[in-house]
């Protein structure tokens, strides 16, 4: 084969000049053909679209067409020609075809049809080859960039928090621990527990639930931080929007209150969604046409009144609406689905939402993202900032319209003694985390933080309605295939 330099299909449709001969490979999405010519769709990952190839049966054996099967891999000489068909402005005449890889279509498990996203979960490997999946990792790719450009374009500084810890950071107890000790054979201390002294760490370690602890630390010296990374819960929510293993971008501000950390974390969601809707049009188009084709065989009343592409530009039209958590429980014991008991879960001062009421409260009365502030202190974490009335505390919970809690987040206790209360009160190991008590202890500052669920963000922006299929290998109760 002639030697000439890949390009990529994505630079080829925007630019195409006709009459160039150009290299590309890729992977074939569907062939089919007339007596004269086989049409083959080639597609390389760099964009939604697939190039038509077309190839003389005059110039190809029989052999090496044979040969050419959805899933299989070529690398492909041609000229670039305008195209006569329907659908596309540029083709590929094909001169030289390198078949790379075979896929035998008796064997290979994605056939030129529609597949459920179920059957595709249990392909991981090879989902990424369908158009769904890859529109939906070209996004995911383009958000982790938005996240990084957000932050750098505002001075913060990103710190790597440690993966594995001693701590727990949200003090639930969903850890999944680290371990080098035999499970076999345990060594014991002479009151018959097990002998962490003799474990990898000289200590019981585990997975971390969340980067703050750390974030706080890098805060309380360069001022603006944020983490990006990996946080594993061993919490056994078989639900469309938790995962095991999840990825949670973290900011911690120094001298930032509560309004600032709200006003810091709505411009931020506006920021990334509005990078989407510039930087991935047309993966967004194509998401959004699959919606609205999921959307024909549901009954009228479960309908979105929105596109996919309508709801992200809502988000950047309206202000979020900013509300105690008080006030949020009167408006849910004011309402109908409550009045007439359509609510699953009771709602009651002091408990913890469920989803059935954050989503009421956004997609019902508000019809806006929400931010629900000064929850009661029982049921947030031990770091947040207590309020005077000794009840609630500075706590921040963003909800958005079909996902509820996208970002969870606070106004942290600076006081030292009002922590060391309150972890006493909640049974927090202070032993363990005598490096958090030391930053109250020299030099405290106000400062507030929050984390946003990359994944609940990807289920926003993609419109995907299962958390499993905007991660690449999700990790959920037992499941941890590939
Ligand atoms: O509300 P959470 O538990 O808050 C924290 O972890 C704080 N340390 C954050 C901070 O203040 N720095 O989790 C934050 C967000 C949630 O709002 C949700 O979007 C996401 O992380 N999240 C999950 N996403 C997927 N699967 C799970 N199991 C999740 N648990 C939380
Ligand atoms: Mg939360």
């Amino acid at each position: 084969m002639e030697l000439l330099k890949k390009e990529k299909i994505s630079e080829i449709l925007a630019n195409p000049e006709f009459g160039k001969k150009v290299c590309i490979k890729g992977w074939v999405r569907t062939k089919r053909g007339s007596k004269n010519v086989a049409f083959i769709a080639l597609n390389d990952g760099s964009i939604i679209h697939s190039i038509q190839v077309v190839a003389d049966r005059e110039k190809f054996s029989d052999d090496i067409l044979s040969k050419i099967n959805t899933g299989a891999s070529l690398s492909i000489i041609g000229t670039l020609a305008e195209s006569q068909g329907a659908g596309q402005k540029v083709e590929l005449m094909a001169s030289e075809i390198d078949v790379l890889g075979e896929a035998d279509p008796d064997e290979y498990p994605l056939q030129p049809k529609k597949h459920s996203l179920e059957f595709l979960r249990e392909k991981a490997h090879l989902r990424f080859r369908t158009n769904t999946f890859s529109a939906v990792f070209r996004i995911r790719h383009a958000m982790t960039f938005a996240v990084h450009q957000f932050f750098n374009n505002k001075g913060f500084v990103n710190i790597h928090s440690p993966i594995v810890t001693g701590s727990d950071a949200e003090g639930a107890g969903e850890m999944f621990q680290v371990t080098t000790l035999d499970v076999n054979n345990l060594p014991k201390t002479d009151d018959g527990k097990i002998d962490y002294s003799e474990d990898f760490f000289g200590k019981m370690t585990n997975l971390t639930v969340s980067g703050q602890l750390e974030g706080e630390l890098a805060a309380l010296a360069l001022g603006e931080i944020y983490t990006f990374g990996p946080t594993f819960r061993a919490e056994n929510s078989n639900t469309t929007r938790h995962l095991a293993e999840f990825w949670m971008i973290e900011p911690e501000m120094a001298f930032y209150d509560l309004n600032d950390n709200m006003d810091l974390a709505e411009e931020m969601l506006k920021y990334l969604v509005k990078y989407a809707l510039d930087n991935c049009k047309d993966d967004l188009a194509f998401l959004e046409k699959r919606l609205l084709e999921e959307e024909k065989v549901k009954p009228q009343a479960e309908r979105s009144e929105m596109s996919l592409i309508e709801k992200l530009e809502f988000i950047g039209q309206n202000d979020f609406i900013r509300l105690p958590y008080t006030e949020a429980i009167d408006v849910l014991r004011n309402s109908k689905p409550h009045k007439k008991g359509k609510f699953k879960f009771p709602v009651e001062w002091g408990t913890d939402l469920q989803s059935e009421h954050e989503r009421y409260l956004v997609e019902k009365h508000y019809k806006k993202p929400v931010i629900l502030i000064d929850y009661p202190k029982d049921i947030k974490s031990f770091y947040m900032k207590q309020n005077d009335d000794g009840k609630t505390v500075r706590a921040m919970d963003v909800l958005f319209p079909g996902i509820g809690e996208i970002i969870g987040g606070s106004q942290r206790e600076e006081n030292y003694d009002k922590l060391v209360t309150r972890m006493d009160e909640m049974n927090i190991p202070k032993e363990d985390m005598w490096w958090f008590l030391e930053t109250r202890k020299f030099g405290t500052v106000p400062h507030s933080g929050y984390g946003l669920g990359f994944e609940r963000l990807m289920l926003f922006v993609t419109g995907m309605g299962n958390i499993r299929d905007v991660i690449p290998f999700p990790r959920t109760p037992k499941n941890a295939e590939f």
